[in-house]
């Protein structure tokens, strides 16, 4: 280890206990994989490709409104809330404080991966958010409130939660454990959105409070040996040079900041959130590997610039599987839109792409690649904030030739081996967006993965 002083810039630091401030340097052990487009990219993938080198693996936003999927030896995980690298049974799955926790829906997927033969190591975080039954009913008020304006809710209370924590009106999974605590809450919160669903939005929610009362308390001694300050362990690990992994949920489209809103999810899907979603330093993360799947694909409304109909997309749909892993809703899909991945790639920092989903593309003649919009007569090569614009905005593309069926375990000969038409397709992306990608998938299944 080299020591030096403060001046440098580095990723990963100690302060030593003496009469100036120092840093130590050291390779950071820290690695984020975030959705480079709608969700759906195939993050579950690459967290769980990841897991086995990592020592924790950490949700840091979101909640069971996200669906991972993991096929390893032909063997299919469906994730919502514990995050991928619970497949590979070494790494500690932790949920940070700035993931939404419903208990119950948490109860039952500990119950799935026992069942899958999987010792859970799970840690939850004392702070996070708790999903209330009201908020479950309010989301779906709240979506017929919307109408046009509706982003399409996987129904999971995900907004009314995030927007109780904003309101400090909220929840946390602590005071599960501290019934007095959680009733004085529980008294404020229940009134608050009732009268918001009844009063405000004309709906009707007929759970009593003690009901409520009854299954949380019990939820919660379920829970308790999971319950810890996450952050302050992350931190422990993270100084003793233990390996994280945070995975990310959703993609940058959805984030609530820079996607396109309101079409987006309650959180901060980029990176950035690790920091204040995880209680981790945004300065000690060495990697940041943004997954973008080779088209498109969006479940939920928005305007989507890419999106194909007709046979195309039966196609594609059918073929890349592309029916929500949450709701089973059939995915929207379309071509690749770099105008997107050029966002993600500034808005999170990433240092890689891993690409997916490359041989759904197998036996298309063309390929359109969308690099810009057409937005009233003017070419713009970012995301538009406006709402009006997005509605305009024409895809522009330039078509590159596709390929036909790959090779037999292509995974095992490696990047060179892939079709010339394949490597100018990835090549072309990455001199698009100014961003290597370095992992390239053509199966679902863990070893279907090519390292450059
Ligand atoms: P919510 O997060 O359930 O409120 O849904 C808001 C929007 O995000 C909707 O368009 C959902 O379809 C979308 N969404 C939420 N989670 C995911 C996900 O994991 N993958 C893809 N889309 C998602």
């Amino acid at each position: 280890m080299i020591r030096i002083c403060i001046i440098c810039i580095c990723s990963t630091y100690q302060r030593q206990a003496s009469n100036h401030f120092q840093v130590t340097l050291y390779q950071s052990n820290i690695t984020a994989i975030v959705g480079a487009q709608w969700g759906d990219e195939g993050k579950g993938k690459i967290t769980d490709f990841f897991a086995g080198n990592s020592d924790y693996v950490v949700r840091f936003h979101g909640g069971n409104n996200a669906g991972h999927t993991v096929i390893v030896d032909g063997e299919t995980y469906k994730l919502h809330l514990i995050p991928s690298g619970i497949v590979y049974g070494s790494p500690v799955s932790v949920i940070a404080n700035g993931v939404v926790v419903d208990p119950k829906a948490l109860i039952d997927e500990i119950a799935y991966v026992i069942n899958k033969g999987i010792n859970p190591k799970l840690m939850v975080s004392d702070r996070a958010h708790v999903i209330m039954p009201y908020h479950i009913a309010l989301d779906s008020v709240l979506s017929g409130h919307q109408a046009n304006l509706a982003a399409g809710s996987t129904g999971r209370g995900i907004a009314p939660v995030y927007a109780d924590k904003m309101f400090r009106n909220g929840i946390r999974v602590v005071d599960l454990l501290e019934p007095n605590i959680f009733k004085e809450k529980l008294i404020k919160g229940y009134s608050f959105s009732k009268n918001l669903i009844e009063k405000a939005l004309g709906g009707t929610f007929d759970i009593s409070m003690d009901s409520i009362y009854d299954d949380y308390i019990e939820y919660g001694n379920k829970l308790s040996s999971y319950i810890c300050d996450t952050a302050v362990e992350l931190f422990n690990a993270h100084k003793s040079g233990k390996s994280i992994l945070f995975e990310g949920a959703q993609g940058i489209s959805l984030d609530v900041d820079h996607g396109i809103y309101p079409y987006t999810t309650s959180s901060n899907t980029a990176a950035g959130h690790i920091s204040t979603g995880a209680g981790v330093s945004f300065r000690d993360i060495g990697k940041i590997i943004g997954v973008a799947k080779a088209y498109l694909s969006r479940v939920g409304e928005s305007p989507l610039p890419t999106e194909i109909h007709g046979d195309e997309a039966n196609e594609l749909r059918e073929k890349g599987a592309e029916y929500g892993t949450t709701t089973g809703r059939p995915r929207r899909v379309g071509w690749l839109d770099l105008v997107q991945v050029r966002q993600a790639v500034r808005v999170n920092g990433l240092t890689e792409i891993a690409l997916t989903k490359l041989d759904i593309l197998n036996g298309f003649k063309t390929l359109p690649i969308c690099i810009a919009y057409e937005v009233e007569g003017k070419q713009v090569k970012e995301m538009p904030a406006s709402l009006h614009d997005y509605r305009c905005a024409k895809p522009i593309y330039t078509s590159l030739p596709g390929w036909e069926d790959l090779p037999n375990n292509i995974w095992d000969m490696g990047f060179d081996a892939l079709p010339k038409t394949m490597k100018d397709y990835i090549s072309y992306i990455e001199t698009e967006v100014e961003c290597p990608v370095k992992i390239v998938s053509v199966g679902p299944q863990r070893h279907e993965t090519i390292l450059r």
